[in-house]
């Protein structure tokens, strides 16, 4: 297992670049394989999960090469295949293969997908966006399309993952889709610009999604930035004493986060970016929910600010998401869960040897490690290096003391 080994306790100031999003550019890997012809991506991050999805893809035959901070996925000479499982139970996103297999190949096959294990992560609204387009899923979890068709499908829930399949299948499909209650995050909007330079038509009226799909061709996008990074380093701000300028986010795309931290006495200001100062001094309250309330990913890495002056968090997208609590207690940070709500305690933030639980609450850990004083080690850093492009670069650069050591 790898590790940060952190001297923490410094304030850190500076500049930090916010990188490509990790939830736009994995559901554009995956959707490039449903045309011949080559798909342009600016601005893919250099994170694990890139890795792995790149790799999964290049197994279908597809051939990726990389010019600038350009990548371009040729997709003429695909075959299929069974999905490799040690590639694919490495990532969630590789339940995306389902809608992009079915629409290029006419065949899928489940398989166990990977990704963070803070809670159940049911999959049944992918396959019916899959049946509804005339799929069959045989009892060993082959998936056959004899014909793609056009379909109308309405989510009982805003679904991420559910709603990349359903506008992949409905691309892929002749003739005029219906999406009801189509997700609506920043990433979602990345995957529709993309399908639409693909030779798509897609209209979107609040959440219903219209898609006209068929003749497809290689696309074009630009993969905007990480909102969770961008909060990461905004919260690190806060936690390390009110220096870090982050650039290139979308401020838009965080106001459900920045809202309850403002109203708590933190200040923000604005200049070639923005920076997050002056520690919140009231309790805050935090409830996730689907884009734009306040996002899922940014809870536990909220966590360690709640810890300064007291809060409580209710995630109503992933109700179990609160795992990482009992390794941030190793670093001071005192809390208990009731009725589903974590009760976060004002406390002292101390160095300690902590393990990554996931991806989110690795981060937690490490930013907690890096605002207490003396030696902390966090295990499990190749977790958090599956979403965050270079932290080990990006932190130094604002001062931190942070070794990673692969053993
Ligand atoms: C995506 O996961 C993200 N992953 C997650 O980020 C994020 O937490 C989540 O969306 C919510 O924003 C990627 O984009 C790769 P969902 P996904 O389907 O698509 C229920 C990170 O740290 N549901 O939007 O798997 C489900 O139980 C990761 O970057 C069903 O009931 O999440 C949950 O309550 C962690 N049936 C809700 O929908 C289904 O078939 C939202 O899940 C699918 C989902």
């Amino acid at each position: 297992m790898a590790k940060f080994v952190v001297n923490g306790g410094a304030r850190l100031s500076g500049k930090c670049r916010i990188s490509g999003s990790k939830n736009a550019s994995l559901p554009v890997i995956f959707a490039s394989l449903i045309a011949r012809g080559t798909s342009e991506i600016d601005n893919l991050p250099d994170i694990g999960d890139v890795r792995v999805a790149l790799e999964i893809i290049k197994r279908y035959g597809a051939s990726i090469s990389k010019k600038g901070n350009t990548t371009y996925i040729n997709t003429e000479k695909l075959r299929y295949t069974e999905p490799d499982a040690e590639l694919v139970c490495k990532i969630r996103a590789s339940t995306y293969l389902l809608g992009a297999s079915a629409v290029r190949f006419g065949r899928a096959r489940l398989s166990p997908f990977g990704g963070c294990a803070f809670s159940p992560r049911p999959i049944d609204m992918h396959l019916d966006a899959l049946l509804s387009h005339g799929a069959v899923l045989s009892d060993n979890g082959d998936i056959t399309v004899k014909r793609l068709v056009p379909s109308v499908i309405s989510f009982k829930k805003r679904s991420v993952g559910a709603s990349v399949n359903a506008l992949i299948l409905a691309a892929g499909a002749s003739g005029e889709s219906v999406i009801e209650g189509c997700a609506l995050e920043p990433h979602i909007l990345t995957l529709i610009e993309f399908l639409r330079s693909m030779g798509a038509d897609i209209s979107l009226e609040g959440d219903t999604a219209r898609v006209r799909g068929g003749e497809l061709h290689g696309g074009k996008v630009r993969i905007g930035p990480d909102m969770i990074e961008a909060g990461s380093y905004l919260a690190l701000s806060l936690l390390t004493g009110g220096g870090i300028t982050v650039i290139g986010a979308e401020e838009s795309e965080l106001s459900s986060f920045l809202e309850p931290l403002l109203e708590s006495g933190a200040e923000i200001s604005r200049d070639v970016g923005i920076r997050l100062c002056s520690r919140p001094r009231k309790p805050v309250r935090i409830v996730t929910g689907p884009y734009p309330e306040f996002p899922t990913d940014l809870q536990p890495i909220i966590a360690p600010v709640l810890a300064l002056s007291g809060g409580s968090i209710r995630d109503t997208v992933w109700e179990g998401r609160f795992g990482y609590l009992s390794e941030l207690s190793r670093l001071g940070i005192s809390s208990r869960i009731v009725r589903g709500v974590a009760e976060i305690f004002p406390s002292e933030l101390k160095s300690g040897n902590a393990t990554a639980p996931d991806l989110r609450g690795g981060m937690a850990l490490l930013m907690s490690a890096l605002s207490a004083e003396g030696q902390s080690v966090i295990d499990g850093a190749e977790v958090i290096l599956r979403g965050y492009d270079d932290p080990v670069g990006k932190l130094g650069q604002l001062g931190a003391e942070i070794e990673y050591v692969d053993n």
